[in-house]
């Protein structure tokens, strides 16, 4: 059987702009990497021998249809408070050892789809750009919008323009304004299929537009990025029903935190979209911060749920119903 995560070593790095550094990772043996699919993400654990951050990233590539990887790519955009993206950027340099989870296939391009929409913002390219390259190579009908605040802040767009040409479109708010995602879909051919991969309300108002526009939901698939971290959280502290607490820092989340202390638990996709390692609440004391896209509105107008991997107390402490020495949840 495989071992879930493996020792890597980074290759290199470079500025991609003023806030994303691209790490070139190998594995630390020399040896290839496991095969990829376009829109596959990795879990990294890093921050000494703890590895007390674990961060998920987008395999950004070079995704090769028939080998398997001499190296991956990943790009990884600092925000001021996460801690996890700051230790990333301050401390990673070439030779740098971490651990490194084999691919996971969140996000999968469908095949055989009468045409490909490709929508990133900002980071959300990460995803997106192998989602370009493999349907370029399979000669896949598609398209591509790429948006982001201007220019200079957003990466990947020659290597976009290069792979995809003019089926690239590259929009920059601070010069444009937002993106009018209800003209991008009304170009569209019949049975389009949307990908798209950005904050919230990118993606947000694409689902609605398309709602709006009579799509069949199915055919908006997406991937929030960094649903779990947010500029500005704090730290909180988890009771268990058994009675002990366990802290939750600013830069990282409950699952991760429950996970370092030794509970086990549940949990599959990490961004809030499977549902597995959803947890009833004992008592919310200041209420939620929900963050997935699983719950609906009603249950989180309950309060009586929360998905671990992402979701966080809105006070100083809330109150779940997991035992520490439980198997399972
Ligand atoms: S692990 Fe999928 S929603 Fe939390």
């Amino acid at each position: 059987m495989f071992e879930k995560y493996f020792d890597a070593v980074v290759l290199a790095r470079r500025h991609l702009t003023d806030r994303i550094v691209e790490f070139t990772i190998g594995a630390a043996d020399g040896g290839a990497l496991p095969m990829a699919e376009a829109g596959s993400h990795v879990e990294l654990r890093f921050g000494g021998e703890t590895g007390r951050f674990l961060r998920h990233y987008s395999v950004v590539g070079p995704l090769l249809p028939t080998a398997r990887e001499p190296f991956w790519r990943i790009a990884v955009q600092r925000e001021d408070r996460a801690r996890g993206s700051a230790h990333l950027h301050a401390n990673v340099r070439r030779g740098t050892r971490l651990r490194i989870s084999r691919p996971i296939g969140a996000f999968r391009l469908g095949r055989n789809l009468p045409h490909v929409l490709l929508v990133a913002g900002g980071i959300g390219i990460t995803p997106i750009l192998p989602m370009l390259r493999s349907l370029v190579t399979r000669r896949q009908s598609c398209s591509m919008v790429y948006a982001g605040t201007s220019r200079q802040a957003m990466a990947y767009v020659e290597e976009a323009r290069a792979i995809g040409g003019e089926r690239v479109r590259i929009h920059e708010s601070d010069r444009d304004g937002l993106p009018d995602l209800d003209a991008v879909l009304a170009g569209q051919p019949v049975g389009t299929v949307a990908y798209v991969c950005g904050p919230a309300p990118m993606i947000d108002a694409l689902r609605e537009a398309a709602r709006v526009r009579g799509w069949d939901p199915c055919r908006v698939r997406y991937e929030v990025f960094n649903a779990a971290h947010h500029p500005g959280d704090g730290d909180f502290d988890v009771r268990l029903r058994t009675g002990e607490t366990v802290h939750v820092g600013a830069g990282t989340t409950i699952l991760d935190a429950l996970e370092a202390a030794g509970v086990d638990t549940l949990s599959d996709c990490r961004r809030g979209e499977c549902g597995l390692c959803v947890t009833d609440v004992l008592d919310p004391h200041d209420g939620i911060d929900h963050r997935d896209s699983y719950l609906t509105a009603g249950e989180r107008t309950a309060s009586t749920q929360l998905a671990l991997c992402c979701s966080r107390a809105a006070g100083r402490l809330i109150d779940l119903d997991i035992h520490l020495d439980r198997n399972g949840k």
